[in-house]
């Protein structure tokens, strides 16, 4: 099959979360398997072309918009094998943030850009020559694809026999903005209707996405299950619920070879589920790089995570400092986001030196760092269509303490007191307290009952989420989405 992604982001060129690691993994894994996909992303200031050997590939070349033809160029790279071509627009991506600025306001012209990168992706395969058998798109930066193919390509010789699959890594955010965008982004006004793109007046992309594509997925059966209720849904149940099997769940996976603590080249030291040694030696060095006092025996709880509310971490600022107050532990903190958490994070270590260290930014290394030399993983999400870093975490021996919601419940698996089985500790509440008592549980485990400690981490080390399976799983799902498309 041929496979078209475009997508906001893709590891290693740009990358603000999980979308971009799952963009930067599939394709290889579908390439190892015959498939030829191709990824299409913008060329944000940030990606540094040296580096990643990006060369001049095509254009100028003429999108469509509106009534409109507005122009770029396009780079090109392999991503181990994969080809990634870069949108360059000076107007629209010439710019250091993805998605907003220095100061976290979103760049006003989002449903511009993003609409561009999506027109821009389908142009390319017609001036490339590439017949894509499947659109993949990504959240709602790229949902409108479906869209265009139905509305604009459908005769097209390259496109009018391509399928689309519209994966949602986050309900969250839909992409609404006001109704006089429609113009620009070519969806005709008879298009503007409940049961495509309005939605309380406004538009609404991920839900046009829905609405048209063949097939639509989320990154974990929970969260699929999750999103089809009121509650989890953010509004998009109904339209989840009419696409009856057409909308499923399936599993990110694991990159093993970027997070994997017997070939990380990124931590102190190498060790495996035989020889635990070197995780010791990621511990003191992640203590000594973060300021904690150098003790062996006292328990680190690692985070790594944008710092917004999805993630829980306002629950945990409020109970953070009752938890150091009463317990032998320390914490190693990393994340960026919203400034209120930064400040509380950014300025706990000065409140409670030695006990809690923290960065504030974005740091891969120290991200490797923290799942290697942490003994715990801090993930209390109010909401988690996966979570890679649980993942992450348990195959670093790393046990994960997560709220059970969306993938996190689908991939931890909880702590039995009597049996020492089980691979994390699990809670269910969204408050304060769940979070207290159960890093309470996971700290008296730790200190108790060392041998239930030594089981889990070598079952959480034995875990598999590897993407061999999640990437076979995606291939019946372009399949199916073919199928919808013939008989649809
Ligand atoms: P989400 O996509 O919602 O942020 P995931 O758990 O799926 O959550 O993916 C998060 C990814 O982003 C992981 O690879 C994690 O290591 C990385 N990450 C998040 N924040 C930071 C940070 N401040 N520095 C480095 N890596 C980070
Ligand atoms: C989103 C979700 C996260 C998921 C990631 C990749 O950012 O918040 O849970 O793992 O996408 O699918």
């Amino acid at each position: 099959m041929n496979i078209l992604f475009i997508a906001a982001e893709c590891a290693p060129y740009a990358k603000t979360g999980g979308l971009a690691d799952v963009v930067g993994a599939l394709p290889r894994y579908l390439r190892a398997m015959g498939h030829q996909a191709i990824v299409v992303m913008p060329r944000y200031a940030s990606i540094n072309g040296d580096r990643y050997g990006l060369r001049w590939f095509h254009g100028p070349m003429g999108v469509w918009m509106g009534d409109t033809q507005e122009w770029c160029a396009v780079h090109a790279a392999a991503n181990d094998g994969v080809p990634v071509y870069f949108i360059e627009s000076q107007k629209y991506f010439d710019r250091w943030g993805l998605y907003h600025d220095a100061d976290f306001n979103d760049y006003q012209d989002n449903p511009r850009r993003f609409g561009f990168l999506t027109r821009a992706g389908l142009q390319l395969c017609k001036d490339i020559g590439f017949r894509p058998d499947v659109v993949h798109a990504h959240d709602w930066h790229t949902a409108l694809a479906p869209a265009y193919l139905k509305i604009w390509h459908w005769n097209d010789p390259l496109l009018g026999g391509a399928a689309s699959l519209l994966t949602i890594h986050n309900i969250a955010y839909q992409g609404r903005y006001p109704a006089h965008h429609m113009d620009y982004l070519g969806l005709q006004w008879g298009n503007f209707t409940p049961d495509k793109f309005e939605d309380h007046g406004a538009i609404n992309f991920l839900k046009g996405g829905i609405v048209y594509a063949d097939m639509v997925n989320t990154v974990s059966p929970n969260y699929a299950r999750e999103t089809r209720t009121p509650e989890l849904g953010y509004g998009m149940a109904p339209y989840l619920n009419d696409k009856g099997e057409n909308y499923i769940g399936i599993l990110n996976g694991c990159d093993y070879t970027q997070w994997d603590p017997q070939d990380d080249r990124m931590i102190p030291a190498r060790y495996s589920r035989d020889d635990l040694s070197g995780k010791a030696i990621c511990k003191r060095a992640l203590q000594s790089r973060m300021n904690l006092t150098a003790s062996p025996d006292t328990p680190v709880i690692g985070i790594v995570s944008r710092l917004v509310e999805q993630k829980g971490l306002h629950l945990l600022a409020q109970c953070i400092e009752g938890i150091v107050a009463n317990m032998r532990v320390q914490f190693a903190i990393l994340g960026s986001g919203e400034k209120a958490l930064e400040h509380f994070f950014g300025e706990l270590p000065a409140r409670h030196p030695g006990r809690v260290g923290s960065y504030i930014g974005y740091s891969d290394e120290l991200a490797h760092w923290i799942e290697a030399g942490a003994d715990f993983f801090l993930m209390p999400s109010l909401f988690e269509p996966c979570g890679l870093n649980q993942m992450y975490a348990l195959r670093y021996g790393t046990l994960p303490i997560v709220r059970a919601t969306g993938g996190l419940d689908d991939t931890v698996q909880q702590y039995d007191e009597a049996t020492g089985d089980g691979t994390g500790f699990k809670f269910y509440e969204p408050s304060a307290h769940a979070i207290y008592y159960t890093v309470g549980w996971a700290v008296s485990t730790y200190y108790d009952r060392p041998q239930h400690m030594q089981r889990m981490i070598r079952a959480a080390m034995a875990q598999d989420f590897s993407w061999e399976r999640s990437a076979g799983q995606y291939v019946r799902a372009y399949e199916r989405a073919i199928q919808n498309k013939r008989s649809g």
